[in-house]
């Protein structure tokens, strides 16, 4: 199958073409993200392969269709980036990849979570600069606190077990309780509980209008005094105003992101020679109790190798039988 790869970066290219020498498919890949403006640079493929921050909206999905393309291949988990609406109106598969690595995603939370809170961030910059003192720098132990997770699929679920392993007791909210976590010692709790209760708060849930700025001014004004709160899930689940506004008052101890709402204008590129234009995100850089990745908690070998190969399967699937491995459902309001 021909397929036009957008916002194509080197390990992607890596990554899907060491995949394919076993598969054949054609890969065409382009560096532009994938827009309504861009689609046309699929024409003549059957299917394009999009990444997280590609605005898949309805007129991206027309220009699509009208470039002869049948299928749309997420190389992410997430899909909340896509029209599925208008994708299921004008007959498109939509296709991801459920599952990579959550051990990746986990990970990097567990590195923001300890980083933040023992503010190795700082400490690497002071030692570099022979400025040996402690002050400023003091944490909290992780064992024997209260750790809130939003969302346990699989990701939440890897971070919760490493956070029972640390000594901490975990509370959790999802609208599906896993029955093994239980078993292990996870407490499901309403979100007022987590906000109330939690030392640390971590969001492993996905976007959707019900998760849509879930912590926000007033899920932060019951949070307890020094918190720290933890985002690797989609930037829009936070509201970064509110956040802002809670940490000029001191009210949060820390906060650690790995995706920000606006960050399809930020992310994946080198603008360390340009101008920041975008204030709320420079506001944040000046916190010393804030710590930013830049989208990173997929970014592990293993998940790089399993996001390519079933990314590549989805198509062989769609060719052989007319339906990815892994379809998102399309169509409905
Ligand atoms: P998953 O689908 O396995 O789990 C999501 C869980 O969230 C499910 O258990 C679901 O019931 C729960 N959930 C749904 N609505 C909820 C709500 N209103 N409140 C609380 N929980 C709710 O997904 P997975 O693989 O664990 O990924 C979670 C999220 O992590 C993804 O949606 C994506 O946004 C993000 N992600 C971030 C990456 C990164 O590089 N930073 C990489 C991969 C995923």
């Amino acid at each position: 199958m021909r397929i036009t790869v957008f916002s194509t970066q080197a390990h992607d290219r890596r990554f899907l073409q060491a995949a394919n020498l076993s598969r054949g498919h054609r890969l065409d890949f382009v560096e532009a993200r994938l827009d309504a403006g861009s689609a046309t640079l699929a024409a003549g493929s059957e299917a394009v392969c999009a990444f997280v921050n590609d605005r898949v909206d309805a007129a991206t999905l027309e220009a699509l269709k009208a470039s002869g393309v049948r299928l749309v291949l997420l190389r992410c988990a997430g899909f909340n980036q896509v029209d599925l609406v208008a994708a299921g109106r004008l007959g498109l598969t939509v296709a991801r990849v459920p599952e990579y690595s959550p051990h990746a995603v986990a990970e990097h939370t567990i590195a923001l979570l300890l980083a933040l809170n023992r503010k190795i961030h700082r400490a690497y910059a002071r030692v570099r600069e022979g400025n040996f003192a402690l002050d400023g720098l003091l944490g909290f132990d992780l064992h024997g606190s209260t750790v809130g997770v939003v969302g346990t699929g699989r990701i939440g679920a890897c971070f919760a077990r490493v956070m029972l392993a640390f000594g901490c007791r975990v509370l959790a909210h999802d609208p599906a309780p896993d029955p093994a976590l239980q078993a292990a010692g996870v407490v499901y709790a309403p979100l007022d509980h987590l906000w109330a209760r939690s030392d640390v708060l971590s969001l492993h849930c996905p976007l959707t209008p019900a998760t849509h700025h879930l912590v926000d001014e007033a899920a932060l004004r019951v949070m307890k005094p020094g918190v720290l709160i933890v985002n690797t899930s989609r930037g829009a689940v936070v509201d970064t105003r509110a956040l802002i506004a809670a940490l000029k008052q001191k009210r949060i101890g820390g906060l650690a992101l790995d995706v920000y709402e606006e960050e399809a204008d930020l992310f994946f590129q080198d603008l360390s020679a340009d101008v920041v234009q975008d204030d709320v995100f420079a506001r944040l850089l000046t916190f010393p109790n804030v710590l930013v990745t830049g989208h990173q908690g997929f970014f592990t070998h293993q998940a790089l190798d399993a996001i390519a190969t079933t990314t590549l399967d989805n198509a062989a699937a769609f060719e052989r039988d007319g339906r990815p491995l892994h379809p998102v459902a399309v169509g409905g309001a």
